[in-house]
């Protein structure tokens, strides 16, 4: 049924044999490509974008048309959907990032938060994952995203992005109960949710925990990882007779490696603090890595692009269980050349780390 052309991402993801590394980048479909710009000139806005089936597969086939390389596409989404399917009334300002018209400070604001029906409530994601695969047409695996329960939980209560997490924090250390009764409502969301999305046909699910890594140690165990692992204990793990790995990325979250590669995840991605050999080392044969070149090299040049990705390589060493990535979204300004020079380089010499 799965008729996939590609599938090192997959392999790489579960430790299977590949010939080269495979790759991909975080926000590979975004500003810093001018056929994005002009599609999203065409919808009008983002949130339409990502409203329409025929705008999100455009968009998510784009650099995958520009760059043959890619071996993953990415569902063109936001995380902020759920949120929003749960009345929040997103909107984006511009130049201001994501913004909410409903803010929730109490714990009756969260009591009456509903837990979205995948269906119903976000069908227009469920939609544009069917309508990529099927234009995907088995050229590389589609992935599906969330956000982490917390990392959605600082949207909703700062209303929107923030430097401090100011409300957040004074929330979880005020009333710890209502941060874990809002934790779990966003758990169950994005469980069903993900499965959703692997029902519409996303071949494999990563977590976005972006701001898990501005917890302390003991508020990372308790308001972030253990969603997470609630979040993959409850995941369909296999569809159209194919493994569905589940990755979990927590931004700064390298002094945790352990406990995250023991949540019961495929992967985990890294950003670019860490040091990937040794990374590996710490997480010994339980998940694969997947990162970890920090995105600013890419305003460099080409040449210092490709040190920069050989570099990295060596680090990991030899054998399955790398999936090359940034170690966070790739940002507006960069050259789409210098993207294709990234990802080329990949392929290039990733082959004498695998027989
Ligand atoms: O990776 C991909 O290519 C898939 C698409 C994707 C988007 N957002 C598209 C997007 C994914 C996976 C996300 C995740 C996301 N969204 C995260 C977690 C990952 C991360 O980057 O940390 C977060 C925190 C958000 C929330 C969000 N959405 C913010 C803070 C912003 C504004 C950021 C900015 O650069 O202005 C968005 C908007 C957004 N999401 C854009 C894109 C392409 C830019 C919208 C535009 O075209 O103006």
């Amino acid at each position: 049924m799965t008729d996939l052309k590609n599938d090192r991402f997959l392999r790489a993801l579960l430790k299977q044999p590949v010939d080269v590394t495979p790759v991909w980048m975080m926000r590979q479909a975004g500003r810093y490509l001018p056929e994005y710009r002009a599609s999203r000139a065409k919808a009008g806005d983002f949130m339409s974008l990502c409203k329409n089936a025929e705008f999100a597969c455009e968009v998510t086939l784009q650099p995958l048309d520009r760059f043959p390389q890619l071996d993953a596409a990415i569902l063109f989404s936001d995380i902020l959907t759920i949120p929003d399917a749960m009345g929040q009334g997103l909107y984006f300002e511009t130049g201001e990032g994501p913004r909410f018209k409903k803010v929730v400070s109490t714990l009756a604001d969260i009591e009456a938060l509903p837990i979205p029906d995948p269906q119903k409530d976000l069908g227009y994601v469920m939609n544009a994952v069917s309508t990529i695969r099927r234009e995907l047409n088995g050229r590389v695996p589609l992935i599906g995203f969330s956000g982490s329960p917390w990392t959605l939980a600082t949207y909703m209560v700062e209303g929107g992005s923030s430097k401090d997490f100011r409300k957040t924090k004074a929330m979880l250390y005020d009333t710890p109960q209502a941060m874990h009764l809002l934790l779990d409502k966003l758990a169950q969301s994005v469980t069903s949710y993900l499965n959703g999305q692997i029902l519409a046909g996303a071949q494999a699910v990563q977590i976005f925990d972006t701001w898990g890594g501005n917890l302390s140690s003991a508020a990372y165990q308790e308001f972030s990882l253990a969603y997470m692992r609630k979040i993959v204990s409850g995941l369909i793990r296999e569809h159209e007779g194919r493994k569905v790995p589940v990755i979990l990325f927590t931004k700064n979250g390298g002094l945790w490696l352990e406990s995250i590669a023991d949540a019961g995840a495929d992967a985990l991605g890294l950003d670019w603090t860490c040091d990937l050999g040794e990374a590996r080392r710490r997480v010994g044969n339980k998940v694969a890595l997947q990162g970890n070149m920090d995105p600013t090299v890419l305003y460099a040049n080409p040449e210092a692009i490709r040190t920069e990705v050989k570099r990295i390589l060596a680090s990991y060493g030899k054998g399955s269980g790398h999936v090359f990535n940034l170690g966070h979204g790739i940002t507006p300004e960069v050259k789409p050349e210098h993207a294709g020079a990234f990802i080329s380089a990949v392929h290039e010499f990733s082959g004498q780390y695998h027989e």
